[in-house]
């Protein structure tokens, strides 16, 4: 092991068995917390050369891969961001086209939202399935969202609890090797990854972002996976619900040909690529069948399916899930909306209760935020900016602060279009 610390201090590449030794010796518990670490903090502060990247990322997915029965055809992945609902809404868009989708998606992170939690807010929705229900489900209906079980790339579990604890989680090749590992080990042989970038995503800076997701590439390249990444705006919320509840209705509105254009055009955008890849067809042939999928009612009809596969309550949803009482926000000065600190938007919905503080807080899902200032929109003195959906109390006051917080009048620096940038 001090080897292996060694050489990521002193920038000297390893083979790639002596990083699968290491890898192995990470899942099976023969490595103590203070040498991993040192280790992460070597690479964070270091960098990684490329050979070393592919190695390390293989060894990480080839620790714990899904069987072939329950394997997509495609998947995707979102760095993280605040009100970002498109798994809602691709999962079953994607599959009413024929095409097999497994997702397995997380939990809230910091101010960033979870796939799972927001599932969770209907009745009944189960999001760990056996293994046995889950191929059944995919030979039945051809979709599923599920948490990610144990055995899907452990290692990046024990490093990502690391990290998260010791400053090394904003590191190119930690970040690329840890969602690449995961969805190597998902076995599907398409991906398509939405890079957020802006205030409220883990990479803030254009740059940076196209550099991971070149690199993301590169690494699927190297397995044979086909990879297309989108970097996507996080200079704003996307859509203008963020919490639980209020997320799924805004993506059950989506389903039905409705709610904020920025949230149709990032998901037509998502899943014309993931259909482009998996129909092996080009991307406008792809959106055209993507959009009569969305609008023709296809896709609304598979969610049915699908929330009813997995026990939820779809009627429930259809009729409007319980929301907690709303309070609208103003700033009482009127200007030019020029900057949105997207982070503080998701950090008050956490705080609201829409996350978690500590691992083991308990979701609300009533609480959240529905967000209305929009990126070079001229607002009124008494003209909302948003709305709250929580209890009245202390904690309803401070989070609408953080929120008056969160808004910068001026001239408009960021752009607000949904999609920036397409790398293939
Ligand atoms: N998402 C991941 O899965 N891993 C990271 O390291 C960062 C974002």
């Amino acid at each position: 092991m001090i080897e292996v610390i060694e050489a990521a201090r002193d920038r000297k590449p390893l083979p790639a068995e002596k990083i699968r030794e290491f890898v192995q010796a990470v899942v099976g518990g023969r490595v103590p917390d203070y040498q991993i670490a040192a280790w992460l903090m070597a690479v964070y502060l270091n960098g990684l050369d490329e050979a070393s990247v592919f190695a390390l990322t293989a060894a990480m997915a080839d620790e714990g891969t899904t069987p072939p029965r329950m394997r997509g055809r495609v998947d995707k992945h979102s760095t993280g961001g605040v009100g970002d609902k498109t798994t809602l809404i691709l999962a079953p868009l994607v599959s009413s086209l024929g095409i097999p989708l497994l997702k397995m998606s997380g939990r809230g992170l910091g101010h960033t939202g979870g796939t799972l939690d927001k599932l969770e807010a209907i009745p009944g929705f189960r999001v760990t399935l056996d293994d046995q229900e889950l191929a059944r489900q995919m030979d039945e209906i051809g979709v599923a969202v599920v948490a990610q079980s144990a055995w899907l790339a452990p290692c990046d579990g024990i490093f990502y609890a690391l990290r998260d604890v010791t400053g090394t989680v904003d590191s190119l090749p930690l970040i690329a090797s840890s969602i690449m590992s995961k969805k190597m080990a998902g076995g599907a042989p398409n991906l398509v990854l939405d890079v957020k970038v802006g205030s409220g995503a883990l990479m803030k800076d254009h740059t940076r972002a196209r550099q991971l997701a070149e690199l993301m590439l590169r690494i699927g390249a190297s397995r044979g996976i086909r990879v297309t990444a989108l970097l996507t705006n996080m200079d704003q919320p996307l859509g203008q619900a963020v919490g639980n509840a209020v997320e799924v209705m805004e993506a059950l509105a989506c389903l039905s040909g409705q709610g904020p254009e920025d949230l149709r055009e990032e998901v037509l955008t998502l899943a014309s690529h993931m259909v482009s890849l998996a129909q092996m067809v080009a991307p406008d042939e792809a959106r055209l069948r993507v959009e009569k999928a969305l609008d023709g009612g296809q896709a609304l009809e598979q969610w049915q399916r699908w929330v009813r596969a997995q026990g939820g309550d779809w009627l429930a949803a259809e009729r409007g899930l319980p929301l907690a009482s709303s309070v609208p926000v103003t700033l009482g000065r009127r200007g030019v909306v020029a900057q949105i600190d997207t982070e503080a938007i998701g950090r008050a919905a956490q705080w609201l209760g829409a996350g978690r503080q500590r691992k083991d807080d308990r979701i609300d899902p009533s609480v959240g935020i529905r967000w209305y200032a929009r990126l070079g929109q001229s607002v009124e003195a008494d003209e909302p900016v948003c709305e709250v959906l929580a209890p009245p109390g202390i904690r309803r006051d401070q989070a609408m602060e953080m929120l008056r917080q969160a808004v910068a009048f001026g001239s408009p620096r960021a752009r607000s279009q949904a999609v920036l940038d397409i790398v293939s």
